[in-house]
């Protein structure tokens, strides 16, 4: 039997930290929840034993420890956190998975602030130089974690990223979280990726979807 992998989860307070921590909570993973604010992480971890009291979850009060006892780390934190996420964690993240979950979206949710030869994953893995950064989950809502089926249709989740075995390992991550994921390509198809998500974010603010959406590839 393969042995259970441990996921940090950085920013494990925020919308999506505590959706992610939520879901994997019922997939064989332990999970270390890591965020500033302790009374959010502990009812956090109270909904996450009242729903499954064998959930293997854990609240660590630093970022370092938490990175250090993991296997995957998920950075679930604002673009702009990142570059502190990273230093804390740099020694402590050399050869392991790092999820890149961003977008680098502007104030008024009408682009990205990064320039069109990058990504938020590929800043991400230039401050992490010895980790294997992977994108995915930022085309998800929040809101999908609940309901990662919508009208019979399983979410797609796109995963980019430079190292396979790495990508197989979050496809495995994505897909207990209920979604389809789907592997699209190097961590430069991250600049695709948060441009996909900055259109669903104006389509859902335009067309009302109340951040309940997602992408779906219809193929035979
Ligand atoms: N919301 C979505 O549907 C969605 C979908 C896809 C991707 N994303 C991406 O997911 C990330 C998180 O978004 P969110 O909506 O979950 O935001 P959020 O609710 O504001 O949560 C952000 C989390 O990061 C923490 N944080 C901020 N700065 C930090 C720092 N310097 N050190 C440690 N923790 C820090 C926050 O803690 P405090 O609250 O204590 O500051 C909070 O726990 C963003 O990069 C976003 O682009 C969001």
């Amino acid at each position: 039997m393969a042995t259970k992998k441990t996921i940090a989860i950085i920013g494990a307070s925020g919308n999506m930290g505590s959706a992610i921590a939520k879901s994997l909570a019922n997939a064989p993973y332990r999970i270390l929840l890591f965020g500033k604010e302790e009374a959010k992480l502990k009812s956090l971890f109270k909904e996450i034993k009242n729903t499954n009291k064998k959930a293997d979850a854990e609240i660590i009060g630093c970022a370092a420890d938490a990175s250090w006892e993991a296997d995957i780390i998920i950075a679930a934190v604002p673009f702009a956190a990142e570059k502190d996420i990273a230093e804390k964690i740099r020694q402590v993240a050399t050869g392991k998975i790092v999820i890149s979950i961003s977008n680098p979206l502007n104030e008024t949710y009408t682009g990205l602030v990064t320039s069109s030869d990058t990504s938020s994953a590929e800043e991400l893995q230039k401050l992490l130089p010895h980790s294997k950064v992977i994108k995915a989950f930022n085309t998800t809502f929040a809101g999908d974690f609940s309901q990662p089926v919508i009208n019979g249709k399983t979410i797609d989740a796109f995963i980019a990223g430079n190292d396979e075995e790495a990508l197989e390992t979050v496809s495995d991550v994505v897909r207990s979280a209920g979604f389809n994921p789907i592997k699209a390509g190097a961590l430069a198809v991250s600049r695709t990726l948060e441009n996909m998500q900055s259109l669903l974010i104006q389509l859902s603010i335009k067309n009302n979807y109340n951040q309940v959406a997602g992408w779906k590839i219809l193929h035979n």
